[in-house]
């Protein structure tokens, strides 16, 4: 039985990269609960273990769970709609079914490993209805939920079949966590809007209890990043990465990204193929790094972002590069942290440029690397990261011009005042890492 548990949609064990895992792992790690979750294998499900000293429950999938509650109503309903619908949502009968059982499933594997009175962090998307489930069960329990995406607004969320019971599941927490301070306003509405409440600020009365909804921006381990990034290894592989794209190239951009329709991919490879066109940036002299991570390859609009962005990448190579020699180097790849970090050390200038994103860990990962001081940040304003990094060059990516405009700007701008730009963003980045979000949410909690 344990005092402290987290229950996510995957576990902390070869997990693909993500912001969530990214967070919590090092926090599990630390409190030495338990961990609540899926391998991310259908039909597998090991017997309990000890992994990092958090003891691992794992929660069965079966193939048609993959299928409807994974792949469907969270990452063709949910997701698109949170993220202000660049996906049109789809709707599926079957997949509601499906997400709700399985809800059940991870319900009752986590009242069974919680310890009377325990603190259980349900976190995410895939599991609104955990809480709910989990109150009924089990009174004694303190509940936190975090939402690592973002709340869309009201009228998008009237969209969603079912919507009150989802509101209903949230509310079985004693604290909902956001991103944003809008999106817990936004859930606050919807309490009155669906179930006629009446929120007081932050809390709002429901069932004899008191409900929080407050804004908690995650953020990432710095120390973690910081110590790869002194290694003089990784910084020899930095250095490497350099004279392999070309030592005499002035700039090297990178951008990496899940490959997923929300990160603006195709609009931040668009906006570099005008540049090369425009003659504003030439083969010679820069060089952009594309690493995106394969990521719900089952999905259909994934399969048709894969093949819109790796048109666009030859397109663009075959029209402005050389022999030996090409503007984009596209890796649809996973890498290490260590590796990542080497080429965020490489990297003049960091495109992140979402069309909507919760946070964004990889914006806090490329700053938090920069012991140096080094480098720019081009940031979308559509990221939860931009709140905090406005020393970032912003842009909006859904206009071409703007991005382009804010890429030049990056170039132009000069070492001095690049340095205080960074040295600004690490202040913020240092003194925010994801253990103090971690604390700030469980002090809270209570
Ligand atoms: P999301 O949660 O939507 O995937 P975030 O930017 O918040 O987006 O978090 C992504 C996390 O996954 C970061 O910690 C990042 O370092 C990691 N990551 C992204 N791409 C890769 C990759 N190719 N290899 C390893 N880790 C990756
Ligand atoms: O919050 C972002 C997130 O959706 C996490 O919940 C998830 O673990 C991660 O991105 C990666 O996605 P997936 O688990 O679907 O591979």
């Amino acid at each position: 039985m344990n005092q402290f548990v987290v229950v996510a949609n995957r576990l902390p064990v070869d997990a693909g990269p993500g912001g969530l895992v990214s967070a919590l792992q090092p926090i599990a790690r630390s409190s030495g609960g338990a961990w609540v979750g899926w391998t991310g294998n259908p039909d597998e499900r090991p017997e309990p273990f000890e992994h990092e000293g958090v003891h691992i429950q794992p929660v069965e999938l079966t193939g048609e769970d993959v299928d409807h509650y994974y792949e469907g109503q969270s990452n063709s309903t949910i997701w698109p709609l949170f993220h202000d619908a660049v996906e049109p949502p789809v709707h599926r009968r079957a997949w509601r079914v499906a997400y709700e059982a399985v809800n059940r499933r991870f319900a009752e594997a986590t009242a069974s490993v919680a310890a009377e009175g325990a603190t259980v962090w349900v976190h995410d998307y895939q599991l609104l209805l955990v809480p709910g489930m989990l109150r009924r069960a089990r009174p004694d329990l303190r509940i936190g939920f975090f939402l690592h995406i973002p709340f869309p607004p009201v009228e998008l969320f009237m969209q969603l079949p079912r919507r009150t019971e989802f509101v209903r599941g949230l509310l079985g927490a004693d604290l909902v966590g956001f991103q944003q301070p809008l999106a817990a306003q936004n859930f606050m509405r919807l309490t009155t809007q669906l179930l006629g409440l009446h929120p007081q600020g932050e809390r709002v009365a429901y069932e004899g209890r008191t409900v929080t909804a407050r804004a908690f921006p995650i953020s990432i381990d710095v120390a973690e990043i910081e110590g790869l990034a002194a290694d003089p290894e990784v910084q020899r592989d930095a250095a490497q990465l350099r004279k392999d794209l070309g030592g005499d190239r002035r700039l090297l951009l990178l951008g990496v990204d899940r490959l997923d329709y929300t990160k603006g991919i195709d609009q931040r490879i668009e906006a570099y193929g005008e540049l090369l066109a425009d003659g504003t940036i030439s083969n010679d002299e820069a060089v952009l790094v594309q690493v995106a991570t394969p990521s719900r390859m089952r999905v259909a609009q994934y399969q048709q972002l894969r093949e819109r962005v790796e048109r666009e990448v030859g397109r663009i190579n075959g029209e402005f590069g050389d022999v030996g020699r090409v503007p984009l180097h596209y890796l649809f790849q996973s890498r290490t942290r260590a590796e990542l970090v080497a080429l965020y050390l490489a990297a003049d200038i960091m495109l992140v440029t979402p069309l909507r994103d919760g946070m964004n860990l990889v914006a806090k990962e490329y700053v938090a690397a920069r012991r140096d001081e080094g480098g720019a940040l081009v940031l979308s304003e559509f990221t939860g990261a931009a709140s905090e990094l406005d020393d970032a060059f912003l842009v909006n990516p859904y206009d071409v011009d703007d991005l382009k405009r804010g890429i030049v700007a990056a170039i132009a701008t000069g070492p001095e005042e690049l340095t205080a730009r960074m040295r600004r963003m690490r202040e913020r980045v240092r003194a925010h890492d994801v253990d103090r979000w971690a604390r700030d949410f469980l002090d809270v909690l209570g």
